[in-house]
């Protein structure tokens, strides 16, 4: 499929249109979705002073990506229930919704619902299911969940994690995946964890190739069998592995405005999605954790169209990408399909 020309300007009319299609988003964390009001509001309920997370404008204060971590942990310790997760989910399906996402996957931690207990787990899940479902009704997003280990907690919590995925495998629970520092620890540490989950029929995903090199993203793949990438966009100086992932069809889940919030690159100019699609690599677009990185999917949309001159086309493709490379039954995705095709 051709480009359109980056040197024809873009009229209002088209970047309009571009910012309004229908979207499919893989790649966003659960609790990284709260917006600061949400999650102030929970802490006040609860009187949880977690005041030193926020700046005096309201949006949550971190220095860089590890310090980041510690205010995620923070913010998302104010999620104490079940009720309190399905009330998180009802907000961020409600704000996807308003950005135009038809079909959304999201990493949820046993870590933070439960702890790792199969039983409590279940709770936390019913509740976000119910909770999901209500919001495809009321706001016509559909969402699957992805079970998410976390890398910094190491490969015992891993475990866990993975048992709580195998025990609700199927229907809402689609994926497992890893996020969490990537600086901590090795890949193939979580081979049990990863092995676990696919012997339960999930697929996979890993972060990887955010903050290290390419041997990380190749690590994700050869030792994890991964058919997606969390980011993945440092591999992006090594052609033999570009080669690689584009001949075993894996997916980057990019995370553009994340990158650039977190200097991954120092500019949106800089960052290498259109390298990377020129490959032939199956890339996607996602925020990551949008209120985090001040950022939504509209915004996403808008400043890829400006700065790379990509036309409604790229964007139905990268749509394209993103349902054929989803973690979702044959069903759900004809239905998806069907929505990404209004005009
Ligand atoms: N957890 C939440 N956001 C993350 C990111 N961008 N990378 C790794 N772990 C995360
Ligand atoms: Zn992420």
């Amino acid at each position: 499929m051709t480009d359109r020309d980056p040197n024809e300007p873009m009229t209002e009319e088209e970047l309009h249109h571009i910012v309004h299609l229908p979207k499919v988003e893989l790649h966003t964390h659960f609790e990284g979705m709260a917006p600061p009001a949400f999650i102030r509001g929970l802490a006040k309920e609860k009187k949880v002073d977690i005041s030193k997370i926020f700046r005096p404008d309201g949006s949550y204060d971190y220095r860089d990506f590890w310090h980041f971590l510690e205010v995620y942990e923070a913010a998302t310790s104010v999620l104490k229930k079940p009720e309190d997760f399905a009330r998180l989910c009802t907000a961020v399906l409600e704000k996807s919704a308003e950005n135009d996402v038809v079909y959304q996957e999201t990493f949820i931690s046993p870590d933070f619902c439960g702890g790792g207990d199969v039983g409590a787990w279940k709770e936390y899940l019913h509740a976000i299911e119910d909770a999901a479902t209500a919001a495809e009704r009321d706001f016509g997003i559909t969402l699957r969940g992805i079970v998410t280990c976390i890398r910094h907690n190491g490969p015992d919590q891993a475990r866990a994690a993975a048992r709580c995925a195998a025990e609700t495998a199927g229907g809402f629970i689609t994926g497992f995946g890893m996020g969490g520092d990537e600086k901590q620890g090795k890949q193939r540490d979580f081979a049990w964890a990863f092995d676990c989950a696919r012997e339960a029929g999930l697929q996979l995903t890993t972060h990887a190739g955010e903050w290290n090199g390419p041997q990380e993203v190749r690590d994700a793949v050869e030792d994890l069998g991964v058919s997606r990438i969390g980011h993945g966009v440092n591999a992006y100086t090594d052609i033999a592995l570009l080669e690689m992932l584009a001949e075993q069809d894996i997916t980057l889940e990019v995370c553009p405005g994340s990158n650039v919030f977190l200097g991954v690159f120092p500019a949106l100019k800089d960052h290498p999605i259109q390298k990377l699609r020129d490959r032939g690599v199956n890339v996607t677009i996602s925020t990551d954790d949008p209120p985090f990185f001040h950022t939504t999917m509209r915004q996403e949309y808008a400043a890829l169209a400006k700065t790379f001159g990509w036309g409604e086309e790229v964007f139905r493709e990268l749509n394209a990408t993103a349902i054929g490379a989803a973690f979702c039954d044959k069903a759900t995705r004809e239905a998806i399909t069907k929505q990404l095709e209004r005009k």
